[in-house]
Parts: structure tokens; sequence; C-alpha cells
């Protein structure tokens, strides 16, 4: 009879982690487990080079991109093209995409490991979108939140905003994406990608892969200056590569509850830069005082911040190896975005053999 052999006998084991990939762990070796992933789960996320990226932008997303490059299969990009929407300036939109792959390189993001791209350069994104739009009914994209909020404002509306969420659902699905780590801004977005999976899927027959959001609870909607969500748009955000006196300004400017003894939104901040133990304990030591406890919060904030941007200062030096990385990455989507549509087409009927 064959003896099972225990996890020690054989020094290692299988297991299912966080996100359901499978893991093979080895708890002698070292402190450390090596972790090889299997199957490596498909992940798709982007950001819009609408400007510098800030604080919520990386604890939202950026951070679970770096944390999850080494189990999952990772195809990060530059969403320019839904910049577009709003960004309308030739060489701010130029500076923006290369600032953009900077920081994402900034962050810890190996290109080695992850497929790093700017979407505009396959134009599949565009073309599945547009299939997806004789799927997609009018009254249904109305009832987009990004879409409402811009016409509770009375904003002027191009149908690029409109259309946002089909070209994203065409980013994820182009891919077969399983996870997609954003903040909560876009869980409808993500909803609305899975629909239009399942409608393709109903209409022409099993294509599309359905999508799964990755939305951390604690991290799902950060801040800003002003306590309303941090967002470049709103003008209360605190750039991820700030430097040291721009904290100092912003973190100054944040506007507190005067009521209160713990100026909640300044506590929620600290949280994300140290851990809950050693915040509880400055703000019963300082309780009241939220001029110490904004300073509190600066020194944490520059101390996580001035190593990321050290780290930028090295990327910055050779933009052409960034510019090298993207056109890299950029092949490697396009392969696969290709077979993609090539069975896409053959499914609606207008490849013929
Ligand atoms: P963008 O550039 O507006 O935001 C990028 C990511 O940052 C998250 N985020 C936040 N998270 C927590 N707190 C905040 N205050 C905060 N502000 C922003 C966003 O949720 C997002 O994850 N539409 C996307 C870009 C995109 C995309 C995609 C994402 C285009 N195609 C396909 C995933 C898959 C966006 O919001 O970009």
């Amino acid at each position: 009879m064959k003896k099972r052999l225990s996890t020690l006998e054989r020094g290692y084991y299988w297991k299912y982690n966080l996100h359901k990939t499978k893991v093979l762990l080895f708890p002698n070796m070292g402190n450390f487990a090596i972790i090889m992933s299997m199957n490596k789960k498909r992940l798709v996320s982007g950001i819009k080079p609408s400007g510098r990226p800030h604080i919520g932008n990386y604890f939202g997303a950026m951070r679970q991109f770096v944390n999850l490059q080494e189990i999952h299969d990772s195809f990060i990009f530059i969403a320019d093209y839904h910049a577009l929407t709003t960004l309308q300036n030739r060489s701010e939109m130029s500076e923006n995409i290369i600032e953009m792959a900077i920081d994402y390189l900034a962050t810890g993001l190996d290109p080695e490991k992850v497929t790093l791209y700017q979407q505009s350069t396959i134009s599949y994104h565009t073309e599945l979108a547009w299939i997806f739009n004789c799927l997609t009914t009018m009254p249904y994209l109305m009832r987009a939140h990004a879409f409402k909020d811009s016409e509770a404002k009375n904003k002027e509306i191009n149908v690029g905003v409109f259309d946002y969420p089909i070209l994203m659902a065409a980013d994820i699905l182009l891919y077969d994406a399983v996870v997609v780590p954003v903040g909560q801004d876009q869980k409808q977005h993500i909803e609305i990608a899975r629909d239009t999976a399942e409608k393709f899927n109903n209409t022409f027959g099993e294509t599309f892969v359905l999508p799964e959001p990755l939305i951390l609870e604690n991290v799902k909607t950060v801040t800003g200056t002003d306590g309303q969500k941090m967002s470049k748009s709103y003008g209360n955000h605190i750039p991820l590569f700030a430097t040291d006196d721009e904290i100092k300004k912003l973190v100054m400017s944040i506007v507190t509850d005067s009521g209160s003894s713990v100026p909640e939104n300044v506590k929620a901040l600290h949280l994300l830069f140290k851990n809950k133990k050693e915040v509880e304990k400055i703000y019963s030591d300082k309780e009241g005082k939220y001029k110490e406890l904004k300073e509190a919060l600066i020194e944490d904030m520059i101390a996580f911040i001035a190593p990321l941007r050290e780290n930028r200062l090295k990327f910055e030096k050779d933009k052409g190896e960034v510019v090298n990385i993207l056109k890299k990455g950029s092949e490697k989507a396009n392969e696969i975005a290709q077979r993609k549509m090539k069975e896409v087409k053959e499914k609606i009927g207008v490849l013929l053999s």
C-alpha cells in the first residue's frame, strides 16, 4: 500500500489562497513560503492617464496590481482612450501616458511578470466595443452612475462618456479576465462588463468569461482633503508621488469636523500608512489635538511616499526603456486580443471561410 506522506516528509503542500488560486507552499524553506502558482488566473485592470495618480488610485487599485503580480497572469494598461473622454490636449496626453508608465514601474510592477501596455495601441479594444454597442440598449447605459452624475450636473456629455462602460467591458472581456482589481467606484462598470458578456454568450454562444471585481473593503473609497471620494477631477487629491511640501500643505488643508474629538477622515487616511494598533495609540495620546494628529499623519505619509519617489527617479532617467517596455507589452497583449477577436468575428458571422 502506498504510504501517505506528511507535509513534513513531502516538504510542501497545496493550498487555495484568497484569490482561489492553487499554490504550492514550502513551509520549511526559511521564513518565507515559496509560492508557485499553478494555472495563474488572468487579471486585467487599467488607470486613466488623466493626471497624476493619487493615493486613492494607489490603495484602491495600484497596490493590488503589485501584490498580485506573482500569482496572476496580469494585464495592466494605460487607459488613454478612456482619458480622451475628458483630456483633449495633445502634449498633456503624451506626457501623461509616459508618466503613468513610470508611475506603474515605480510602484513595483515588474514588466517581466506583468504585461504592461497602452490601450490605444490595440485597436481590438475599440473594435470589440463597437460590437458590444450593437448589443447594448440606450436605456441600459443611461442607468450608469457616471452618466447620471454628469447629467445631474448639467455637463455637456460626449458620446465617449456615455459609452465609457462598454469600452471598459471590451478592455476586460477581450483578455478573458477573471479578476479585475478596482476601487468601489468601478463596481458598476464591472457589472456592466458581466452583463455584456452574458448578453453576447446568450446571443452567439459561449465566448466570454464573466469577470469578478476585486474590491478591498478597507480601501474601497479613499477620501480626499474635503472628505469626499478622492478624485483627480474634484481637486481634493493627494498625489502618490507628492513632494514633502505638497504633503504638508495638503494634509494641513484636510477639512475636519470640529464637533468631534476624533477627526475620522484624518484617521482613515492614517490607517492606510500605519497599522491599526499604532494609529489607535496616536489617537488616544493626542485626542482632540487636530494639528498634532495631522502632523503625525504627515510624518508617516512622507516616510511611505519618499521611497516611491526615489524609485520613480530611476525610471525617469530612461524614458526610452520605458517606451520599450510598453511596446513589448503591446505586442504580447495584441497577440491575445487578436486570437479572441478572430473567435468573436467567427461567432457573429462576419468572418468568411
Ligand atoms: P481611474 O483612473 O479613474 O481610476 C483608477 C483606479 O483607481 C480607483 N480609484 C479609487 N480607489 C479608492 N478610492 C478612491 N478615491 C479612488 N479613486 C479611484 C478606481 O476605482 C480605479 O480602479 N475606468 C477605470 C479605468 C479603466 C479600467 C478598465 C479599470 C478603463 N478600463 C478596465 C479596470 C478594467 C478608472 O476608473 O480609472
